[in-house]
This record gives C-alpha cells, structure tokens and sequence, in this order.
C-alpha cells in the first residue's frame, strides 16, 4: 500500500506543525494544579514528538500517552524516549485520533498541537472531552482565520485546500456549546511558524521535488505546500496558529 506522501515529506522535518517549546510552555502554565502534580497526558497526532518531549520535561511527575496514526513518527518519538530515559513514564500508540483505544474519562490533559483539524475542531473537542476525566483539560492548536474578510488570494487558496478553516471566534463558540470553559487562548507569533515550520519546510523543497520526482500524487502536495508558505508570507496578519485551553467542569 503506498504511504500518503504527506507522511514521507514530513518524516524529513524537525517538527510536523507550527510550534515551539516556548508556546507549548506557556499553553501548559495555563493549566492548574492539581492535575500537572501527576497527572495522565493523552498527547494526540504527536508527530515526532517535540511536543511530547517538552511536555515530559515542564511535567516531571506525569504519564504520557503519545499517539499518532503513523507509525514511523513514533518510532522517532522511542528514540527520544530512549535518548532521554523517560520510558518509565512516556509510552507510544499507533491510532487514530477519532478511534482511540483508550477508556472514558481516562484523562487528565489532552494534548492536540496541529491537528484536531484533521477530524474537525468540533468533531474532535467532542470526542475527546469523552477522554477527559471530570476538571480535566484539553489543549489544541490550530490554524484559524483572524480575520472575516480575508484577502481573496488567502480566501481561494483555503477554499481549495482547508475548506473547514474557521475563525477564532468560531472556534471559541464551539467550545462554548460542547460544555467547556475557555480558559484561555493566544495566538502564535507569525515568525515562530515561519522559524518553526514554514522556513524548514521551503528549505526542503528543492531536495523533496527531485526526491519525488516520479509521484505525481507528492509532487501536488510539494506544490500545494509551497502556495501555502507564499499566501502566509503575504498575509501574516490574516490567518495563523491559536492555542485554546479548555476544562471539563468538575
Ligand atoms: C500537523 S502534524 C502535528 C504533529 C505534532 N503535533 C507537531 O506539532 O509537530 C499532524 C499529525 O497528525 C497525525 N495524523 C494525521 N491524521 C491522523 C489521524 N487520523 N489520527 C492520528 N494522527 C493523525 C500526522 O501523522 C501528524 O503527525
């Protein structure tokens, strides 16, 4: 069966979405105590495991289950795990984020950084709050709109690409009418995406053009990726990462 060559560009990169340690940091110094005194941490579509990595370090006492439905992307995150001794308390599951193996209620930090769009922002904060134990909560980021009159460039290009894209104010609701609490949100600042992702990323289209040659399938997707870091480079302003905390009420 032939892998979705979004996997094998992105096996080539550092990290697979836009983010850094500093922002996983200050997403987690918004959640309180007691559940970061020891708490189970489901981390979901954890990619190779930069967040996962820096979760274990701000979290000394938690456990951590990290999943992606990828199995090469957590055969990077064992060897982190491994170069790190965190085995102990650090375990990895190939699943998908809509079906995952796990109890209810058996969480008490769910972690999401790039990809609950993957299944729909609404889809997924649902499914997950079923994870959630009681006073539990749920980190994810996404990409939002910040703005309802986006330029008809970055308008067109999201048509076709990202139709579900929503804005932030929408995404705010949604968890207003799941039965959560906002306890918090904030924007990423447009030039760690470029440092984080975007610039890794232009770094290695040359090189993944030539790799894929002869698939027309990844050499789409090449393309498609390098409209995307051209419409952000043009409109920063209009569209980028958020970060939602959210608790389930005790
Ligand atoms: C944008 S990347 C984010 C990775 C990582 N959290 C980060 O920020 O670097 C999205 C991740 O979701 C994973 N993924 C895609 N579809 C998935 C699914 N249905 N279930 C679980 N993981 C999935 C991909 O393999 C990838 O690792």
């Amino acid at each position: 069966m032939d892998i979705n060559p979004v996997f094998k560009i992105f096996e080539s990169l550092p990290r697979q979405g836009a983010g850094d340690d500093e922002h996983t940091k200050k997403a987690f110094s918004l959640i309180k105590e007691p559940q970061k005194r020891g708490g189970e941490i489901l981390d979901v579509g954890c990619g190779t495991g930069v967040q996962t990595m820096a979760l274990a370090r701000l979290c000394p006492a938690c456990r951590i289950t990290a999943t992606d439905i990828h199995q090469p992307f957590l055969d990077a995150v064992n060897e982190k795990i491994a170069a790190e001794c965190f085995s102990d308390r650090i375990k990895t599951v190939c699943a998908s984020m809509d079906n995952l193996p796990f109890n209810d209620e058996s969480f008490d930090i769910i972690w999401a950084e790039g990809c609950a769009s993957i299944i729909g922002i609404e889809n997924a904060v649902r499914y997950w709050k079923k994870l959630q134990k009681q006073g539990g909560y749920i980190m994810i980021s996404d990409i939002f709109w910040f703005t309802e009159t986006p330029s008809d460039e970055a308008r067109e290009f999201f048509a076709e690409f990202h139709p579900a894209m929503m804005t932030e104010d929408k995404g705010f609701e949604i968890v207003r009418n799941t039965g959560l609490k906002l306890v918090g949100s904030f924007r990423l600042p447009s030039q760690v995406w470029e440092e984080s992702f975007y610039g890794k990323l232009r770094e290695k289209f040359g090189g993944l053009e030539k790799e894929f040659a002869e698939d027309e399938g990844a050499l789409m997707v090449i393309e498609g990726l390098k409209r995307q870091t051209g419409i952000f480079e043009k409109y920063p302003d209009e569209f980028g990462n958020t970060y939602l905390v959210m608790r389930k009420p005790l």
